[in-house]
């Protein structure tokens, strides 16, 4: 009896685990990535040493709707990063 539940909740976490890399894998996939330019150098390195948030506090310096307008129907525009993940190198 105790192996038997023991084995049933292994599976459902196994199952939650599942889900939960599928829902985390979806959006990055088809969202363009930072490039890995002159203008967006800077900014993957500072994902290195300082993290996530530190970088995406620059992002909005260029891309505003002055500079850089995001496209028509852009999502809600604060983690930048959540989104859209580094190029890679
Ligand atoms: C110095 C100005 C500048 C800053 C700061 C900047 N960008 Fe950009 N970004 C650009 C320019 C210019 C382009 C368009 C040309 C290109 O693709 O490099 C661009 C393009 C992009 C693209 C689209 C790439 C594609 O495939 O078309 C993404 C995504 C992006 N930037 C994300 C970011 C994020 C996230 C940050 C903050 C970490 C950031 N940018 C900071 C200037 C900037
Ligand atoms: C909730 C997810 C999400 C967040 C947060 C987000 N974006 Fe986007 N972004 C998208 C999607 C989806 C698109 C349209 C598909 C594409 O081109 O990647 C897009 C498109 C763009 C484009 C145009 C890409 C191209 O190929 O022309 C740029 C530039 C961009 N986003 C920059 C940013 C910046 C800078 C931030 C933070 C201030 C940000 N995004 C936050 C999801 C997001």
């Amino acid at each position: 009896m105790a192996l038997a539940l023991k084995k049933r909740d292994f599976l459902l976490v196994g199952v939650a685990i599942l889900i939960l890399a599928f829902l985390w894998q979806a959006p990055p996939e088809s969202t363009s990535r930072v490039p890995l330019d002159d203008d967006h150098r800077k900014y993957h390195e500072l994902v290195k040493t300082d993290g996530k948030k530190a970088a995406e506090k620059f992002c909005e310096d260029c891309h505003n709707q002055e500079t850089i307008p995001f496209p028509e129907g852009h999502p809600a525009k604060y983690r930048c990063l959540f989104c859209h993940k580094l190029a890679a190198p």
